[in-house]
C-alpha cells in the first residue's frame, strides 16, 4: 500500500512529505522510501505558527483561520507528491503542534496539532487519518514520543543496545534493547530529553536580527567554547530532574527560556560564539544527562535522526560524552532516511489504525494506561 506521511514539527521549518511503500502485517512491515520532499509554509504563516507556539493569544476566530490555512497548506504538500504518484491509498498527517501541555499531578495533559483531517481528506480524495496523540493523552500518557513503537520494529537490532535519538525543536529518544532479549518490547523506553534544535535556532534567529534561522551545520558554535558551569546550573533545573515519562515543547524551550539563557550568560560575560557554543552544549550534555541518570543500560550504538544530525558540531559534542565503544551514528547508517524518519513514522501510524487497527503507543514510553488506537480516520467524499 502506498502511504504518504506528513510532518510538521516543533521546528517549524516545513512540511516533512514522505511517500512510503508498505508491505506486510501488523508490526511486521517493510518500507520502502519511494519520495521525500520538504513543503515551506508561506513565511507570514510560519512566523504566525511560530508567535502562537509560544504563548500569543489567538481568539477563536483566528484559531479556525489558522487551522484552515494550515490544513490547506498540507493539501498542497500532498498535492505536489499526487503529481507524480497517483495511487496513494492512505495518509497520515500529523499536523501542527501549537500547544502541548504534558499531564501533571494526576491530571490530564492537553495538546492540540492544527491541520484538518476532513479537509485534506476531502480535498485530496484520500483516506486521512490525523490526531495520533490524543487519544494517548486521554489515556493518560504524554502523548510523546509516538515514534516509539516504530524505532522498535523497524531499527532494534538481535544484539545491540541501540538508542534512536531525534534532533528536532525538541530532542526525544528510543532505547531499544537487543531484541533476541527475552521480554524485549516491555524493556523499550523514551522521552523527550529536552531541547533539540530549538534554543539554538532562536538564538541565531536572534544574533542576526532574523537575518538566519539555524546554525548551518554547527559552523559557528564550532567557533566558540562551551561554558559548563552553566550547563550543570541548567540541567538542574525541573524538566533534566523529572523522572520519565516526560515530554516538552516550546512551551518551556522557547523564546522565555531563550531570554532567561541569555541573562544567565551574561553574568559570565559570554560572546555570542561561546553562547550558541553553549546551547548546543546543553542538547548534547542534556541527552547524556538523560540517559545517564534514568536508563542505566549499556549502550553500544546512538542513531541520530532529524535535523539536528546535520549539526556536525553538536554530533561532536554528543560523541565527546561517550567512551570510544558507543558508536554514534545517523540512522541513514542502516537503511533509514533520517530526514524523513518522523514523516514516515506518520504513515506507518495511519496505516495500523486504519489498516491493521493495532495501537500504535507503547504505554511504557508515554506513560498511557493502555495501547490505544492512535488516530482520527476521515473518509474523503464520494466523488
Ligand atoms: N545543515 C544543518 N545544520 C544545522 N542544523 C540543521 C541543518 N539542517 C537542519 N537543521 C536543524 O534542524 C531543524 C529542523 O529539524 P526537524 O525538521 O527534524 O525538526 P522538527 O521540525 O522540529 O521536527 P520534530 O518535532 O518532528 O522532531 C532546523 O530548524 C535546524 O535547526
Ligand atoms: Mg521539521
Amino acid at each position: 500500500m502506498y502511504c504518504l506521511g506528513l510532518m510538521s514539527g516543533t521546528s517549524v521549518d516545513s512540511i516533512d512529505v514522505a511517500l512510503v511503500k508498505i508491505t506486510g502485517e501488523n508490526v511486521n512491515l517493510e518500507i520502502e522510501l519511494l519520495s521525500g520532499i520538504n513543503h515551506y509554509y508561506p513565511e507570514k504563516l510560519r512566523q504566525t505558527i511560530l508567535e502562537v507556539a509560544d504563548g500569543q493569544p489567538l481568539s477563536i476566530e483566528e484559531i479556525a483561520k489558522l487551522d484552515e490555512e494550515i490544513a490547506l497548506c498540507f493539501v498542497e504538500a500532498v498535492r505536489r507528491i499526487k503529481q507524480e504518484h497517483s495511487t496513494i491509498a492512505l495518509i497520515g498527517s500529523h499536523g501542527q503542534t501549537i500547544y502541548h501541555r504534558p499531564p501533571l499531578n494526576g491530571k490530564l495533559g492537553y495538546t492540540l496539532q492544527l491541520g484538518r483531517g476532513e479537509i485534506i481528506a476531502n480535498l485530496t480524495g484520500i483516506p486521512t487519518v490525523n490526531n495520533f496523540r490524543v487519544a494517548d493523552i486521554a489515556a493518560g500518557g504524554q502523548g510523546a514520543p509516538l515514534v516509539s513503537k516504530i524505532d522498535a520494529y523497524l531499527l532494534s537490532h538481535p544484539k545491540h543496545h541501540r538508542c534512536i535519538q531525534n534532533l528536532g525543536g525538541i530532542g526525544n529518544f528510543t532505547y531499544l534493547p537487543p531484541k533476541e532479549q527475552e521480554n524485549w518490547e516491555n524493556r523499550i523506553v523514551g522521552w523527550d530529553t529536552g531541547p533539540g534544535n530549538m534554543l539554538i535556532d532562536l538564538a541565531v534567529k536572534q544574533l542576526t536580527n532574523g537575518e538566519r534561522t539555524y546554525d548551518n551545520n554547527g559552523d559557528w558554535a564550532a567557533q566558540g567554547k562551551p561554558n559548563l558551569s552553566l550547563i550543570e546550573q541548567w540541567l538542574a533545573q525541573d524538566f533534566f530532574q523529572q523522572t520519565p515519562p516526560k515530554s516538552t515543547g516550546r512551551e518551556l524551550f522557547g523564546e522565555a527560556y531563550l531570554q532567561q539563557c541569555w541573562q544567565d550568560a551574561q553574568t559570565y560575560n559570554l560572546s555570542e560564539t561561546d553562547f550558541l557554543a553553549t546551547l548546543t552544549e546543553l542538547t548534547a550534555a542534556s541527552m547524556a544527562h538523560s540517559y545517564q541518570q534514568f536508563l542505566k543500560y549499556p549502550i553500544d550504538e546512538i542513531l541520530l535522526c532529524g535535523g539536528g544530525s546535520h549539526n556536525f558540531y553538536l554530533k561532536e559534542r554528543i560523541k565527546s560524552y561517550w567512551p570510544s565503544t558507543t558508536k554514534v551514528k545517523t540512522t541513514d547508517e542502516v537503511g533509514m532516511n533520517s530526514d524523513f524518519k518522523e514523516a514516515i513514522a506518520f504513515a506507518i501510524l495511519a496505516y495500523w489504525r486504519y489498516v491493521s487497527q493495532i495501537p500504535g503507543n507503547l504505554p511504557q514510553v508515554t506513560g498511557a494506561k493502555e495501547a490505544r488506537l492512535l488516530g482520527d480516520i476521515h473518509l474523503p467524499l464520494d466523488s
